[in-house]
């Protein structure tokens, strides 16, 4: 058996759908109810749902034998797991975003909110900025409005939460999407059941037979 963790969500739904493609679905879609394990006997799986952030510490420290995490939380907290390949699922940017029209003041250090500290923190370190950091959780574009912050630091998939929010994209930092990662000793001790699923998963996406 391989236990994956899968993130909640709309990221889960269409990576279980690529999983599910791949042949390693379990009937209906899992995630609809309060069930957290779902196991899969027949295609030798078990699904655990996780929160996004959370899915790459429950492969590094071996509850997950694999899961899905996106890069921008693998920046973040570089944990120590084998990434496998780039699922091409659940794109977005990295960007740093202002209110329309600001103007950044270089003589004190810039205000970011963000959910990605060390990310942030390298980031403008690599540029020279000084700054300092306000860690939020969610509901980031919230702090230029509140004037919490200058600017935020944060993912943008769609673009609609800024526009909404009357704030507007600065920088573009990197490029986001869902990458598969796997637990350094099960790599080892399951090689031949992870490979097959990974070259399942590739088969796949070559195909480009899913619409997301
Ligand atoms: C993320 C991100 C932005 C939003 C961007 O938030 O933090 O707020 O999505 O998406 P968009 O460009 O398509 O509008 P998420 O939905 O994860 O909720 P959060 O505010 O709790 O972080």
């Amino acid at each position: 058996m391989i236990n994956i963790a899968l993130p909640k969500g709309r990221l889960g739904e269409v990576v279980y759908l690529l999983l599910e493609k791949a042949g390693y679905g379990c009937g209906e879609y899992p995630a609809d109810g309060r069930k957290l394990i779902i196991n899969c006997g027949e295609n030798g799986v078990n699904y655990f749902w996780v929160k996004p952030s959370d899915s790459a510490v429950y492969v590094e420290l071996g509850a997950a034998d694999a899961g899905i995490a996106g890069k921008d939380v693998l920046g973040e907290t570089q944990p120590d797991v084998y990434e496998i390949m780039d699922l091409n699922v659940g794109k977005c940017k990295l960007c740093v975003a202002a209110k329309n029209g600001f103007k950044d003041d270089l003589s004190r250090p810039l205000r970011v909110a963000t959910k990605y500290v060390n990310s942030a923190e390298n980031y403008f370190a690599s540029i020279g900025r000084e700054i300092e950091i306000i860690k939020l959780n969610g509901s980031i574009e919230l702090a230029p409005v509140l004037g919490l912050s200058d600017v935020i630091f944060d993912v943008v998939e769609t673009g609609a939460t800024l526009k909404e929010n009357d704030l507007c994209v600065l920088e573009e930092v990197t490029d986001v999407s869902a990458r598969f990662i796997v637990n350094k000793s099960a790599y080892k001790f399951k090689s031949k059941e992870i490979n097959l699923l990974a070259q399942s998963l590739k088969g796949i996406l070559k195909n480009g037979n899913i619409k997301i």
